[in-house]
């Protein structure tokens, strides 16, 4: 064969050696997967989302199994800032690939402003993701439901870091694209989308929900046609860089983003059923390059023929 497309993308600020990440609260803090995988291979690894005071999460239980998916409800159990630096961050610093740190606000928004501003001190947080789309902390609404207010809060963290700023988005919206408008304009350098949909489930023996929360996030291959389609609605509209998930469980379906418009693709359900899966998957993309003649898998980006 001999031939040996690029994988490389550019986010940001970021290069990253290939475009498959791990998504957000599914690859822990990356240790819990050293013994299935070479973290080293990922082209960036997404810490699960930190808040500035630790937090327990719901209680239990927090996930149950769906048709084609699962629906969850951790409600942002972390360590919180300052021990995620040091406890967690020394055995991420060692990895050698771009670290994405995922954050988010509990009551007040200005804490984002808090976090990013000593996360910007670290040399080892690469970029910043900002988790505006979590559905599991008992808010009536989402900061990515309301387009201003995520406006507003991007553009507040875009004044205080020259980090890379990625805005996760919720597909629990009407309109994708106002959201991902939004981000864009305040200064956002990329999108990730989507978040888990709200949904719910019920044990018909007891009459009792199966989420101690009774709605929780859907994610799996159950979502992937609605995240492709809102990849490709806001690849239409924007042009910073986005990043797809939802659903992605092998090489097909990570290509289906990238012609969807998505620069790089994350995994984030598939890894508890197959934690070897993003490793697949670099191999598949370039196994498909290859074989397909494409030097340069930026020219599958938003190919889809219409
Ligand atoms: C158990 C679980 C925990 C999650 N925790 C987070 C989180 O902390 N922050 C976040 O931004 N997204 C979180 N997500 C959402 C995922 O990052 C991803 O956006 C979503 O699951 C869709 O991708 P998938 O279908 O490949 O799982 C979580 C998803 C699951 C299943």
């Amino acid at each position: 064969m001999g031939m040996n497309p690029n994988v490389q993308v550019i986010i940001g600020r970021l290069k990253l050696k290939n475009p498959v990440l791990v998504a957000s609260g599914t690859f822990g803090y990356a240790q819990e997967f050293t013994h299935f995988i070479d973290l080293k291979k990922l082209g960036a690894i997404v810490t699960k989302t930190i808040t500035l005071h630790p937090r327990k999460g719901n209680p239990a239980p927090r996930t149950c199994e769906t048709p084609a998916g699962m629906l969850n409800s951790i409600g942002l159990e972390n360590p919180g800032l300052e021990v995620f630096i040091q406890e967690k961050l020394p055995f991420l610093k060692k990895i050698g690939v771009p670290i994405i740190i995922s954050i988010a606000s509990e009551e007040d928004p200005e804490e984002f402003i808090v976090l990013v501003k000593r996360l910007t001190k670290i040399k080892e947080a690469s970029a910043i993701e900002l988790n505006i789309s979590c559905p599991n902390i008992g808010h009536k609404s989402l900061i990515a439901q309301d387009s201003k207010a995520a406006y507003n809060l991007i553009r507040a963290v875009r004044k205080v870091t020259t980090k890379t700023l990625i805005t996760k988005l919720s597909p629990n919206v009407t309109d994708i694209t106002e959201a991902a408008l939004a981000a864009q304009n305040a200064g956002s350098d990329a999108i990730s989308l989507i978040n888990t949909l709200t949904g719910m489930s019920i044990d018909v023996e007891t009459k009792k929900p199966r989420l101690s929360t009774i709605t929780g996030g859907l994610s799996g291959p159950a979502i992937r046609p609605i995240a492709v389609r809102m990849v490709w609605e806001v690849y239409q509209k924007i042009k910073i860089p986005i990043i797809g998930m939802g659903g992605i469980i092998d090489t097909f379906s990570a290509l289906e983003f990238f012609l969807a418009g998505a620069t790089a693709i994350a995994i984030g359900s598939a890894n508890f059923v197959q934690p070897r899966i993003t490793i697949e998957i670099i191999a598949g993309l370039k196994k498909y390059l290859a074989e397909n003649k494409i030097k340069d898998i930026r020219v599958l980006v938003g190919a889809l023929k219409v």
